[in-house]
C-alpha cells in the first residue's frame, strides 16, 4: 500500500468472502478493500467469480461465509433495495432497461429506488434530465429504450445507476461489445464521474481500458484473489499472465 492509499478511507470492504453454488466455490476467502474516491478494477478470466462478488456486495446473493462492510457498517446479506438506498449502485453485465418506457422514464425509475426516493416528481425529473445530459443521452430522452443502440443502452444503464445517487458505483463489463471510439466515450465518462466524487469498482474484460482507467487492480482466478495492486505491476505478474491463457492478456494490454 502506498502513502496515498494509507491516508485514504476504506469505504467498502469484504473479508473472507466465500460463495458456494452446490459443490462449486465461485468465490473462496476473498478479501478486498475499496478506498474512497478510487477507481478499482476487477479482472480475471471468464468464470473467475467477478460477477458473483458484485452480487454479494449488492445483496443479490448471500455469501456462504464472510463479511461485507460499507462505511464501517456490516451490510452482509442485506436486501438489494436496502443496499442501494445506503448508496451502492450497480450496472448489469446484460443491460435490462424497461423496453417500452422512454429513456427518461427509465432513469426516473432509478431515482425512485435510490436515496433520492420520495423527492417530488418534478425534482426527480429534473435530476434525471441532468444525468441524461451527463451521459450524452439528452437527445434520446423521449425514445423508447427498445430503440436505443448498444452503446446508448450501456449509457442508460449508467444513468439509471447514477440516478440512485450512489457514493459507490459497481460497473459490470460496461464496455464489453463496444468499438474503440465508444469505449473511449465510456472511459471518459467514468473518469468524469470519479472527478465528481464517485468511488468506482469496475469489472472489465478489455485490458487496455482497465489499465487506462484504474488506480488499482484486483485479479480473481477460480474464485480466489491472486493479485492486488498497481495495474502495471499486476499485469506483469506471472501468475496473472498464466491465468489469462499463457500470456494473451499481456498482448492485449500493450
Ligand atoms: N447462480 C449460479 N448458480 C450456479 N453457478 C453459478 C451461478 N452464478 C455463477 N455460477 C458459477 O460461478 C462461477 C463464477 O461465475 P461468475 O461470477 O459469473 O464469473 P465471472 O463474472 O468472473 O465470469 C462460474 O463457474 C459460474 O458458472
Ligand atoms: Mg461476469
Amino acid at each position: 500500500m502506498n502513502d496515498l492509499e494509507a491516508s485514504r478511507r476504506v469505504i467498502l470492504s469484504g473479508k473472507g468472502l466465500t460463495k458456494y453454488f452446490g459443490g462449486l466455490a465461485a468465490l473462496l476467502n476473498v478479501d478486498f478493500e475499496l478506498y474512497e474516491g478510487e477507481i478499482l478494477g476487477l479482472i480475471g478470466p471468464n468464470g473467475a467469480g467477478k460477477t458473483t462478488l458484485f452480487h454479494l456486495v449488492a445483496g443479490a446473493y448471500k455469501p456462504t461465509r464472510g463479511r461485507i462492510e460499507f462505511r464501517g457498517e456490516d451490510i452482509t446479506g442485506l436486501r438489494p433495495d436496502v443496499v442501494c438506498k445506503k448508496g451502492i449502485a450497480r450496472t448489469f453485465q446484460i443491460t435490462r432497461p424497461f423496453l417500452e418506457m422512454t429513456t427518461l422514464e427509465n432513469v426516473m425509475v432509478g431515482s425512485y429506488f435510490g436515496s433520492f426516493a420520495r423527492a417530488p416528481l418534478r425534482e426527480c425529473q429534473a435530476k434525471s434530465e441532468e444525468i441524461l445530459s451527463l451521459v450524452g443521452l439528452q437527445d434520446r430522452r423521449d425514445v423508447p429504450a427498445s430503440q436505443l443502440t448498444l452503446v446508448e443502452r450501456k449509457m442508460l444503464e449508467f444513468a439509471r445507476a447514477l440516478a440512485t445517487q450512489p457514493s459507490v458505483l459497481l460497473l459490470d463489463e460496461v464496455i464489453a461489445g463496444l468499438n474503440p471510439t465508444e469505449i473511449l466515450q465510456v472511459t471518459e465518462l467514468i473518469k468524469r464521474i470519479r472527478q465528481e466524487g464517485m468511488t468506482i469498482f469496475m469489472i472489465e474484460h478489455v485490458m487496455k481500458a482497465v489499465m487506462d482507467v484504474s488506480d488499482r487492480v484486483i485479479v480473481l482466478h477460480h474464485g480466489q484473489k491472486i493479485a492486488d495492486g498497481d495495474p502495471e505491476v499486476v499485469v506483469a505478474n506471472p501468475e496473472v499472465i498464466e491465468a489469462y491463457l499463457g500470456g494473451t492478456m499481456h498482448a492485449q494490454a500493450t
